[in-house]
């Protein structure tokens, strides 16, 4: 909020406006007039420009409101805009104006002038406020000393969001051009609120979508821990002493001179088959949850995960990993880790590549890690749309996405069809 200070002396009207005087001398009227214009083509291009290059909405109204007083050779002035709660229209910026007047000329849609011009749509140019027997609050426009006075609407779109109010303690003669500078100015300032209000919308939509993700994803590894946990201390453990057990019943048999051969053949499939499912328990169990992260740390853990995953399908890996990678933080670790998880996986599924190579290396004060691959590639675009063929969202690489900025780093995929594909993490070391 602009607070009162001193009020500034009265600026001279740009271009002399009018003032009796010239009015009897018609070139001179003439001069004065092309003058006035191209202030006003001035003060318009100036409140565009500041309009495109300001992105604090409170400083581009305040230079609204600032270059329409020049315009109209007042002091007072300032912007209304509806307040949500009470559903009043007060005073968000102003200039010139006391804090009393300020707090009484809260109006609801409709009421006095600022009221009728937001619910029409429609200024209000006023010669001299001060001679008008209806409007509200005289007495304060009378202490206040406020005669020519304008009241725009500040539309966008088909919205009328507030009312820019400018005055100055003389009469004015407004002319038809001036109703058209004045609605161009409140234009321009309605969509600065207009497209302000719409980025913080979205940004606060992008935040909540960030918090959701967030906590999708601190719930999954949660569960994942709880799940891996239990698998490996009840059906693991089960499945090992059951075929622990079998093979201890094949020596048995074998002992014992057991000629059944349909039997031996039996028993032995089976113990083939628990051995199988332990395997594949314990597969899970690292799956969920990384023991190789806990155990080794970071870099052994992704070696061995893409190593595993890439040499049974002959695709070549080569690593770049820096020497004495830094220590991490185990949240860190755990994303990162997914993450590496889910570009291996799209190697797997998707990419029919040859070479592999993962890099991890400190640039700056960034971590960067890097997994090319030289297979088919894929139109980056396409990310998050709807799979024609699998009739599904492949939310793979969003998630990874996500899982990068939630440690306040950030995920870049490039890849071209024909071209391989390179995805790379960067998160920000202290
Ligand atoms: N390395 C790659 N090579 C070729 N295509 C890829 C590669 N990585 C991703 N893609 C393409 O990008 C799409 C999106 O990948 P993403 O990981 O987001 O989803 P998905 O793998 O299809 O499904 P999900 O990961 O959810 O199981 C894939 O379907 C695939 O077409
Ligand atoms: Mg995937």
């Amino acid at each position: 909020m602009v607070k009162r200070k001193e009020r500034p002396p009265v600026s001279p009207t740009p271009g002399g406006a009018k003032t009796g005087d010239f009015t009897r001398n018609p070139a001179l009227a003439e001069t004065r007039e092309g003058e006035k214009s191209t202030d006003a083509l001035l003060i318009l291009s100036q409140i565009t420009s500041t309009v495109s290059a300001l992105s604090e909405l409170d400083a581009i109204l305040k230079v609204g409101v600032e270059k329409t007083l020049e315009f109209i050779g007042g002091n007072y002035g300032g912007i209304m805009l509806l307040n949500k709660e009470s559903q009043k229209l007060t005073y968000h910026v102003y200039q010139g104006l006391s804090d009393e007047f300020v707090r009484r000329a809260a109006v609801k849609p409709g009421e006095g002038v600022n009221g009728r011009v937001f619910s029409t749509g429609k200024a209000i140019l006023l010669d001299d406020i001060s001679a008008e027997p209806e409007v509200l609050h005289s007495d304060l426009i009378k202490t206040e000393g406020l005669r020519a006075f304008i009241s725009v609407p500040l539309r966008f779109r088909e919205a009328v969001l507030g009312v820019l109010n400018c005055a100055s303690p003389r009469k004015r003669h407004f002319a038809e051009k001036d109703m058209h500078l004045l609605n161009s100015i409140g234009d321009q300032l309605g969509l600065a609120i207009g497209h302000f209000r719409l980025h913080k919308r979205l940004q606060e939509k992008r935040e909540r979508y960030r918090d959701v993700a967030r906590q999708v994803i601190t719930a999954q590894e949660k569960e994942k821990k709880r799940i891996s946990q239990e698998l490996h201390d009840e059906t693991s453990q089960m499945l090992a002493a059951l075929t622990l057990n079998l093979k201890t019943l094949i020596e048995m048999a074998k002992l014992s001179g057991l000629r059944d051969q349909k039997f031996n053949e039996m028993l032995r499939k089976i113990h083939t088959t628990a051995v199988q499912i332990n395997n594949e328990v314990n597969r899970i169990i690292s799956d969920l949850r990384p023991t190789l992260l806990d155990s080794l740390g970071f870099v052994p853990a992704i070696r061995h995960y893409a190593e595993s995953s890439l040499l049974p399908l002959e695709i070549n890996i080569t690593f770049d990993i820096m020497e004495a990678p830094p220590a991490l933080s185990p949240e860190d670790e755990v994303n990162l880790f997914r993450w590496v998880q889910g570009v291996v996986g799209n190697i797997v599924q998707h990419s029919r590549a040859r070479n592999v190579k993962i890099s991890l290396q400190k640039r700056r004060n960034r971590l960067e890690l890097c997994i090319k691959d030289d297979g088919v590639g894929f139109d980056v675009s396409r990310i998050g749309r709807i799979n024609s063929q699998k009739r599904r969202h492949g939310l793979g690489l969003i998630i990874a996405k996500e899982r990068m900025k939630l440690i306040g780093g950030d995920c870049s995929i490039q890849s071209q069809p024909g071209e391989g594909t390179t995805v790379v993490a960067v998160i920000p070391m202290a």
